[in-house]
Parts: C-alpha cells; structure tokens; sequence
C-alpha cells in the first residue's frame, strides 16, 4: 500500500525502512494540515504523529484525495476528529501500547532531575565550581505520590515510585485490583492533591481531563508540589501552573507535553524569536524542567511503534479484524 507519512524526522525513517517490506512510503517533514493534506494524493493511507492536527476539514480532504486509513504512529488520538472519521468512513489505528516503561521511566527522570538537580550540577561542575550550595535535594524514600491515571504507563509508574520506597496513592475512573494489592491506594483526588508531595499525570486528554491542573485543583495542593506531566499539554492551565510557580504552591515542575508544543517541540529554533510567552516565562524558572515529547523516544519503543503500525496497515490490506482500530 501506498501511505503518505507526516511529520517525519530522521529516526522515523530509520525504525520504518528497518521494518518495512511490503509497502510503498512517502515520507514527508511537513506536518499534517489543511495546506499540507494534498501531498497525500494517490496515497490510500496516511500515517501521522501526535501534533498533526486531523481535523474534519483534513479530513474531508483526505477522503478527497482517495485516503481511506489514518494509521497513527502515537498511542493518543486526541489530534484526530474521530466523529468525522466515521462520518466519512476512514479507518483510524493506532499504536496503544509500544512500551510504557519508556514513558514511565522518563517521568522518573524529571522527577530525579528536579529533586537532585544533576542538570545543574552537570554544568557546574564542567566549569569548575565544585559548590553544593543550592543543589539540595529530598529523598523520595517515604515520600507520598499521587498517581493520576492508572493505566499501562501509570501501573508501571507507581511500581517504580514503589521500588524507591513511596507511598503511592491513586485516582482513575476504574480502580485496578491487582495494583490496590501491591499496596497502591486508590483515594478520592481531593485526598490526592491534599497528601501528596509529587503529583503524577498519566491520564489521556478528552473532555473530562482538559485543564484538569487549574485554579482550583492547585489550590487543593500541598505547598511546594512538585508537579509532573508526561500525558498531554491541555491537561494543564498553563498561565495558573505559572501563577503556582509564582506563588511557591507548585514548587517543582516537570513537564514532557506542553499544550501549544505543536509549533515548538521536535524542531530546532535555536536561532529563532520564540513568539510564545509562556513557554518562556516558564523557561525563565529555576525550578521548571521541559524536555520536547521525548517519554516515547527509546530504541524499544520506536521499533514497536514501526512493527505495530506496519501490522495495523497490513490488517486493514488483508481485511482481518484490526486489533488496534480507533474507529
Ligand atoms: P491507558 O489508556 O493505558 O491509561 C489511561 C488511564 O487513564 C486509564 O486507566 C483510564 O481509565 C484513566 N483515565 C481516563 N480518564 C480519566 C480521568 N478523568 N481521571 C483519571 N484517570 C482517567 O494509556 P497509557 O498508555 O497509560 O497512556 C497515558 C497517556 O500518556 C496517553 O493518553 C498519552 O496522552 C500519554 N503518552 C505520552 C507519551 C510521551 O511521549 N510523553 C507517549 C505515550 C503516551
């Protein structure tokens, strides 16, 4: 099959001409959109990333051009208008679940990272200044950590936050059993935000969860919080996590997702005039760490994004039932 790629970077490349044997593939920097959407003409599928926006006008376009699968190399599906999708009778997969420990693990690193400061002390010490002042941590053994979702990344998550020595406490729509008897509490999130001294979120973005992180629930929060987001930018109210900042209520915060990142992250504009001020006014906090959408970026979890998005196209060629259809 014929399948335009959008949004492509050199190491998508890599991991799909690794993987793939039997389909013809474009691949194309430009992200996906209303000016972009004609460069999949004559493709019947198109494979897109977590900041293409698929709108309904995308959308309609697509099926203009003969697409009939959106095939998306991300476990979230939040960018695509699902209901159009139906309406016009294109196919939408995805990769659920590629590796959990790779995002996991990456909250785990901003955690470290803004606990003990090893970003600070890297470049200290390369100059020469062997001073511990201001680098004073807290162990997070006997610590309490609020998990928000507990689903494939949380689990694996809390089991780490476990294995430091953490009380771990949760919040989702469903409790988890077998997670309740390794001794994670579920607790209603007012409980949460009032207990714990690292907050966790690993929920998906939907009506629900949006500006989930907002005035009110900072104010339910302990006094210097230390924040963490890995699951996606809108879950957070950004101009009052700043307000939180300023106020010392959120005294560390570590984010891997940032709700306007679809015309920051992934690119270089090193040399360019950053036109977003809050993402700069951010930047400007000595206690904030941002990293561009890298939870995913492992060697593991890139072959399974190419093996399982190869897999979805093939299921839909063959007409087999498609495990990973969104809709
Ligand atoms: P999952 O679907 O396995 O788990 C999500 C959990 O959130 C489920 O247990 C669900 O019941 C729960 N949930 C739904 N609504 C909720 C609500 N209102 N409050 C609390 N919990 C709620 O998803 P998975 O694989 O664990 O991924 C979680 C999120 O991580 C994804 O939605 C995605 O946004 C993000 N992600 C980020 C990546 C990165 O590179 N930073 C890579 C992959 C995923």
């Amino acid at each position: 099959m014929k399948i335009a790629f959008f949004s492509t970077k050199i190491y998508d490349r890599e991991f799909f001409d690794r993987y793939n044997t039997a389909h013809e593939i474009i691949y194309f920097e430009a992200p996906l959109n209303e000016q972009t959407v004609k460069l999949a003409k004559g493709c019947k599928a198109i494979c897109a990333f977590v900041n293409d926006k698929i709108t309904a006008a995308v959308i309609v376009a697509l099926k203009d051009n003969g697409v009939e699968l959106i095939a998306l190399r991300s476990a979230g599906f939040n960018n695509v208008d699902i209901a159009a999708a139906k309406a016009n009778g294109i196919v939408v997969v995805r990769v659920p679940a590629y590796s959990p420990h790779a995002v996991a693990e990456h909250a785990v690193a901003l955690i470290l990272t803004l606990n003990r400061k090893t970003h600070k002390a890297y470049n200290r010490v390369r100059e020469g200044n062997f001073s511990l002042d201001r680098l004073t941590g807290f162990d997070l053994y006997g610590k309490t950590v609020g998990v928000i979702g507990t689903g494939k990344i949380g689990q694996v998550f809390c089991a780490i936050m476990q294995g430091f020595g953490c009380k771990v406490l949760a919040f989702d729509v469903i409790a988890n059993k077998q997670l309740e008897s390794t001794g994670v509490q579920y607790l209603p999130l007012i409980d949460i935000f009032q207990a714990a001294d690292i907050i966790s979120l690993h929920c998906p973005l939907n009506e629900q969860t949006r500006h989930f992180i907002n005035k009110q629930t900072i104010a339910m929060m302990k006094e210097g919080v230390m924040l963490i987001n890995t699951s996606r930018g809108a879950l957070v109210d950004t101009p009052t996590v700043i307000d939180g900042l300023k106020t010392r209520r959120i005294g560390y915060l570590g984010l891997d997702v940032y709700e306007q990142e679809e015309t920051l992250f992934f690119n270089d504009l090193s040399e360019n005039i950053i036109q977003d001020e809050d993402i700069m006014r951010l930047l400007s906090f000595p206690n904030v760490l941002i990293t561009s959408h890298q939870g995913f970026f492992t060697q593991e979890a890139l072959a399974e994004i190419a093996k399982t998005t190869l897999a979805n196209v093939d299921e839909f060629e063959t007409g087999k039932i498609i495990k990973n259809i969104v809709v």
